[in-house]
């Protein structure tokens, strides 16, 4: 980003570049939040728009191109995220479908609504079908020739989000490695993201980490309330907080496939207020700490050990409670709202920022991505 580069003399410059830097920075940060429907109680899309403006939300990740929501936030400064589904990569692969896709689903709202990405396809290599893993390349090439085609590519990027299974090493985070069964996929796709400026995506979740082995994981570790620092003891950073160790793997994965030039952004990431009874630490408590510190460290614009200029740039998971979603209870209980637009949970920040809102008035399955090395190991360093 610009900022960075500049060696000015004079102070006054310096002070000036710090301003613009800020002001320019201020798009795009924030909180977004992950839009998801598998529910039969959700209120109206125009009851949701309403909702996010009242707490200052302007940044949604949708699961698909729902064109009702679409529709509802036309005029409105919020930037979307929206999706193509798994299902959708073989079509996509061909350049035509891609096309008529982006013409009859996108085309239609970008003038009024703020498209900013298109995500193809969710988890594809988590799916153990390779077939699906050899589409998503050409199917992300095909979406983005077509924008291409449409003059669309600048406004629209194109990338698609990973879950943390695909990394083999994830701890210490400088020794970060993608599974080796899955890089001669990786390797073209991050080429192909490198080629585009297009930001790679994961998914992730220190509670599976901790539901996982509460005992060997401590929880002010992954709640960002550690007093505690785990330092990693190649690069001799220090984490205090799980997130960022992941984060920071990430970007070391993809080092090691050569290439520094490739942001890590989260998709995803969040914390159920409530749990089976094998689903240690969901509670709206520490959902409220989980959501709640992280975002005073998004307004902090804060970066990873790894990357302390580049501020973190998170979708929280979710905003509502899905009633349909399959799977343990947690599943069902990620969301920040209820489905009658209660809070779940405060996150608890200053007065007027995620308000109770006045009631008056799809997405997929996660499958846990516990990474037992990382996390076996992660405790021997903490001293
Ligand atoms: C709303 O969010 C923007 C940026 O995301 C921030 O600059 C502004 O202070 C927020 N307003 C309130 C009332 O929180
Ligand atoms: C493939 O995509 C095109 C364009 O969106 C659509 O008309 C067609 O029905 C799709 N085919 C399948 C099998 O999904
Ligand atoms: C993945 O697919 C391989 C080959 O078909 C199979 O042997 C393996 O059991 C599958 N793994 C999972 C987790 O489904
Ligand atoms: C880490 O710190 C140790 C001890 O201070 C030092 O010897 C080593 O060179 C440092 N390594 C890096 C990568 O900075
Ligand atoms: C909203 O729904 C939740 C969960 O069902 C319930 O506990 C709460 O009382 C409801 N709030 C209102 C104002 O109806
Ligand atoms: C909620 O209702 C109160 C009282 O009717 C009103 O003063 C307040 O502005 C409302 N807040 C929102 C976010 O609509």
């Amino acid at each position: 980003m610009m900022g960075n580069s500049f060696k000015s003399t004079s102070c006054l410059c310096k002070l000036l570049l710090l301003l613009l830097f800020t002001l320019s920075g201020t798009q795009g940060v924030g909180l977004g939040i992950n839009y998801g429907q598998i529910a039969n109680n959700l209120p109206s899309p125009s009851q949701v728009a309403v909702l996010l403006k009242s707490i200052n939300i302007s940044r949604v990740k949708l699961y698909d191109a729902d064109p009702d929501v679409l529709s509802a936030f036309a005029g409105s400064e919020v930037e979307f995220i929206i999706g193509l589904g798994n299902e959708y990569l073989e079509n996509m692969t061909d350049q035509n479908n891609a096309q008529s896709w982006i013409q009859q689903h996108v085309q239609p709202y970008v003038g009024r609504t703020k498209i900013i990405c298109i995500v193809v396809g969710n988890e594809v290599f988590n799916a153990n079908d390779t077939r699906l893993m050899g589409y998503l390349l050409p199917a992300m090439q095909s979406v983005y020739m077509s924008l291409s085609n449409l003059g669309l590519q600048k406004q629209v990027m194109v990338s698609t989000a990973h879950s943390l299974n695909i990394l083999e090493t994830s701890y210490p985070p400088s020794s970060g490695a993608f599974r080796p069964d899955l890089s001669s996929y990786i390797q073209p796709l991050l080429n192909f993201h490198s080629q585009i400026s297009a930001p790679f995506l994961i998914n992730a979740y220190p509670f599976f980490a901790y539901k996982g082995s509460p005992g060997d994981v401590p929880l002010e570790y992954v709640l960002f309330q550690s007093k505690k620092v785990m330092t990693d003891p190649n690069s001799n950073l220090s984490y205090d907080n799980m997130l960022y160790a992941q984060i920071d793997a990430v970007y070391s994965a993809i080092k090691a496939m050569g290439h520094a030039d490739i942001e890590v952004r989260i998709s995803e990431t969040g914390w159920p207020s409530k749990g089976d009874s094998d689903e240690a630490g969901a509670t709206p408590q520490n959902a409220a700490l989980y959501n709640g510190n992280l975002l005073k460290r998004i307004e902090q614009r804060q970066g990873t050990p790894a990357r302390p200029t580049v501020p973190i740039d998170i979708h929280v998971f979710a905003l509502f409670n899905e009633n349909l979603k399959p799977g343990p209870t947690s599943e069902r209980n990620y969301g920040l709202y209820y489905p009658n637009r209660s809070q779940v949970y405060s996150i608890g920040l200053q007065e007027g920022h995620l308000p109770q809102f006045n009631v008056s008035s799809r997405s997929r399955m996660r499958v846990p991505s516990f990474i037992g090395s990382m996390l076996a190991a992660t405790w021997l360093f903490f001293s």
